[in-house]
């Protein structure tokens, strides 16, 4: 049994999960021994996630670190997704199964919750240990989540073709954009939304990785930007080497969804932990034939939920905010 002062404390860690935008989509109900993750209607986004799949994945992330949370209090605890197919924005219930000796990696993981931010700068150019993704790829697969590097050079190649096809035609689209500025900040001190301080700076023709991140910024009034002028002793500038990975599932419903949150939960705490950064990379996911295509040009087995860059940090990533306990908790 946890008191109310426990249950906030865990669910303080919850809401430090990723969301898409930053939007922050669930609800917490805590009673004794037991939290109920619910989707929060309030916080639709209609344009870039019409059935809500991201915002699914968003909530998985934070069931799992309210799983870490309770872990490093000593307290066991289960978490059962998609548990009432007659209520399905009911997304997990977590359970306290009894008490747990409290072990350095339950700490670790915990202490990652508030190092971790998506960290959106080009990452040095050194590669990320193959060992980690191969645990990764193990640790998912406990979840019922595939893990898939994009590594070989035609893959890569149609990835980022399809990435930066589905960015021009997104920033083509009104209701994206708008969307996108009704959920960017320039407020630091903003509960929820993308902070612009967050996101990099410059013009994006000149990053130094061919992995273009989403363009939070996007003016399609702009000028194209045009390319600097080279002269002979220009040093070719340094290259990020990340890894790309691809999580996915067997089933594409709020279930196979939960899962791959999950997944997402683990893999990010476990890449803090060890030292690295990650920024997820969705647009090729946002939309069904973009995602369809990824499958066919990668021959996927199942279907993609999420992708993401990981490597090493150049420096610090910026916080971004969370909407107060009180808002999303209530205690019974
Ligand atoms: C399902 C999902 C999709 C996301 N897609 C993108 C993306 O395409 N580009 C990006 O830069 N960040 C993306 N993010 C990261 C969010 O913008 C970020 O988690 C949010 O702004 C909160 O910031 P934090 O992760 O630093 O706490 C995504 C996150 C989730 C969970």
């Amino acid at each position: 049994m946890l008191d109310a002062d426990q249950w906030a404390q865990v669910v303080a860690q919850a809401v430090r999960a990723p969301s898409i935008h930053n939007t922050q989509p669930w609800l917490f109900a805590a009673t004794g021994d037991r939290l109920e993750v619910r989707l929060d209607p309030a916080r639709a986004l209609a344009v870039i996630d019409p059935n809500r799949r991201q915002q699914v994945v968003s909530c998985g992330a934070a069931v799992h670190f309210a799983v870490v949370a309770l872990a490093a209090l000593g307290v066991a605890a289960e978490a059962e997704l998609a548990p009432d197919p007659a209520d399905p924005d009911h997304l997990a219930t977590v359970r306290v199964t009894g008490s747990r000796e409290v072990a350095e990696s339950d700490r670790q993981l915990a202490e990652a919750i508030a190092r971790r931010h998506t960290d959106r700068t080009p990452f040095l150019d050194r590669p990320v240990p193959p060992g980690l993704v191969d645990q990764l790829q193990a640790d998912v697969g406990r979840d019922g989540v595939w893990l898939k590097p994009v590594s070989r050079e035609d893959e890569e190649a149609a990835t980022v073709f399809l990435l930066d096809q589905v960015e021009q035609l997104e920033q083509r689209d009104p209701g994206y954009l708008a969307e996108l500025h009704a959920w960017t900040r320039t407020d630091p001190a903003a509960h929820d939304g993308v902070p612009v301080a967050a996101l990099p700076e410059g013009d994006r023709s000149q990053r130094p990785s061919n992995w273009l991140v989403r363009d939070f910024l996007a003016d399609p009034a702009a000028a194209p930007a045009s390319a600097p002028a080279a002269s002979a002793d220009d040093a070719p500038p340094a290259v990020e080497r990340p890894a790309v990975l691809l999580l996915g599932t067997m089933t594409d419903d709020r279930s196979g969804w939960l899962q791959a949150g999950v997944a997402l939960g683990r893999l990010l705490l476990q890449v803090t932990a060890a030292g690295l950064a990650a920024s997820p990379l969705t647009q090729a996911l946002d939309q069904a034939w973009a995602r369809n295509r990824l499958s066919h040009r990668l021959s996927l087995v199942g279907y993609p939920q999420m992708m993401l860059r990981i490597g090493h940090p150049a420096g610090e990533a910026m916080a971004s905010g969370r909407r107060p306990v009180a808002e999303v908790l209530t205690v019974g």
